[in-house]
């Protein structure tokens, strides 16, 4: 029988050639450097609900959904209609426009931290803004963030986003622009007091589940004692909530842990899987944005432009999102969908003796190979134990990790730097199908040998 490898250059050969064809195009091939993977990337044709085709035409089951940007799957008939009735109607008024204005009063409703709302094009954007909005608000530099977390790819957001954590450059990032920076674990509430006592963080920027879509879990009482410790020392909180917005509850992971920062960045789901972002927060913090008559408060305004800040298709599509979102049943069921995932995954990993586990909270799940962990178990795992934050941050990169990211894709299941986001649209046979797939690649991958002395 062919190996995984073989069979995957067999059955996705029109990617193979595409790939060829892109190299030649598009520098290093792929326009997200999330995208890489070996041998050779799939090339998708189309995408309806929980499911995308392959440009050979092999129906995948999706769980990268638009990069976690779409809890209700692709082309909800809502999202598409209310874009549909958009595009006659101009998609860009270089002016403000209602939809706009729906959407902030949308948003504004449902996230516990949001008095109000500034748009931007992406989450990158947002994270930029709100570290702008923090500087300019206290008058201080220093952005205090933590090894792992991903804040995308500006440069203030890169220090110690992958292993190795302690480094402290970054290639075509000014390291000036990098010494404003501070890097800390996560967890580590006395290293975190003992930095902020400096007094020159404007503010701490953290992934509320934990770095990376909850792979390095936090402990339960970290995120109300960062709360507390900012603001003991007066720094600002911001969560970005880019992944865990609308998606952990209606109102964000702030709303499912009871903790509120004084600043939310937003993407993704906010903006209906279209391009766009949005920050929200305290209007006192985010008034630096506004115009003043007067002129001592002009005089410190913090710029923020922006073509495609707001744009009208973003807006109403990300209305619809936020709108629907605010409905408690669309989190219950994407995470009841995830918990399967996750359970089934370890029982098929512990009943196969094969070293590695699932893991995840809310409607994600991750994989890693390679390692056992302390806490291993036949269910659902919220936080392994035994193993480094580094292991879990690199699971999806791992030469384990892409594999069995290809051996999926023959089974025709699409995973996501080898874990996985739900939707609406998975159902339980999806869920089936799924287990079905995974145990048919662990156990080629035990058979190749993939495992061997581990
Ligand atoms: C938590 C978090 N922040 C920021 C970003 C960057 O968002 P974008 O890719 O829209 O720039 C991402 C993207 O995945 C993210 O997961």
């Amino acid at each position: 029988m062919a190996s995984i490898n073989e069979q995957y250059f067999d059955q996705y050969a029109a990617s193979n050639e595409m790939w060829e064809r892109s190299r030649k195009a598009i520098v290093g091939g792929i326009t997200h450097d999330g995208r890489h993977i070996k041998p050779f990337p799939p090339y998708m044709a189309k995408a309806d609900g929980a499911y995308k085709w392959s440009i050979e035409g092999h129906k995948l089951i999706d769980f990268c959904v638009g990069h976690g940007s779409l809890i209700f799957g692709h082309n909800d008939p809502d999202l598409t209609a209310a874009m549909v009735n958009q595009v006659p109607r101009g998609t860009h008024h270089s002016a403000g426009h209602e939809a706009e204005v729906r959407w902030a009063e949308a948003i504004n409703k449902i996230v516990p931290s949001a008095e109000l709302t500034r748009f931007t094009g992406s989450g990158t954007e947002s994270t930029l803004l709100a570290m702008r909005i923090a500087r300019g608000a206290t008058g201080k530099n220093g952005i205090l963030k933590f090894e792992g977390h991903f804040h995308g790819w500006q440069d203030y957001a890169l220090k110690g986003e992958k292993p190795p954590f302690e480094k402290t450059t970054v290639n075509g990032v000014p390291s000036e622009s990098l010494t404003t920076v501070a890097v800390l674990p996560s967890n580590e509430l006395a290293m975190l007091e003992e930095r902020l006592v400096q007094g020159d963080i404007a503010a701490v920027i953290m992934e509320p589940s934990g770095g990376s879509w909850t792979s390095i879990p936090l402990i339960e009482e970290f995120l109300q004692g960062v709360r507390d410790l900012t603001t003991k020392y007066d720094a600002l909180l911001i969560f970005d909530e880019v992944i865990t917005g609308f998606r952990w509850a209606p109102g964000g992971a702030q709303e499912r842990f009871g903790v509120t920062p004084d600043m939310t960045t937003m993407a993704k789901i906010v903006a209906g899987g279209m391009p766009g972002g949005a920050v929200s927060g305290r209007a006192d913090v985010m008034n630096v944005v506004a115009f003043s008559d007067d002129p001592a408060v002009q005089a410190k305004k913090v710029p923020h432009m922006g073509t495609y800040n707001a744009n009208p298709l973003a807006a109403a599509a990300g209305t619809k999102a936020v709108e629907k979102c605010a409905d408690p049943a669309v989190q219950a069921y994407c995470d009841n969908i995830a918990a399967q995932i996750r359970a089934g995954f370890n029982e098929i990993l512990v009943r196969h003796d094969i070293p590695g586990f699932a893991w995840g909270e809310s409607s994600v799940f991750h994989i890693a190979f390679g390692s056992r962990i302390t806490n291993m178990t036949s269910g659902d795992l919220t936080r392994p134990q035994g193993v480094t934050p580094e292991f879990l941050k690199s699971s999806g990169g791992t030469k384990l990790g892409m594999k069995s990211e290809i051996g999926m894709l023959l089974e025709g299941v699409h995973l996501f730097h080898g874990g996985g986001l739900t939707c609406t649209r998975h159902t339980d046979e999806d869920v089936a199908n799924t287990l079905t797939a995974f145990e048919t690649v662990v156990k080629r991958m035990n058979d190749e040998g993939d495992f061997a002395g581990m």
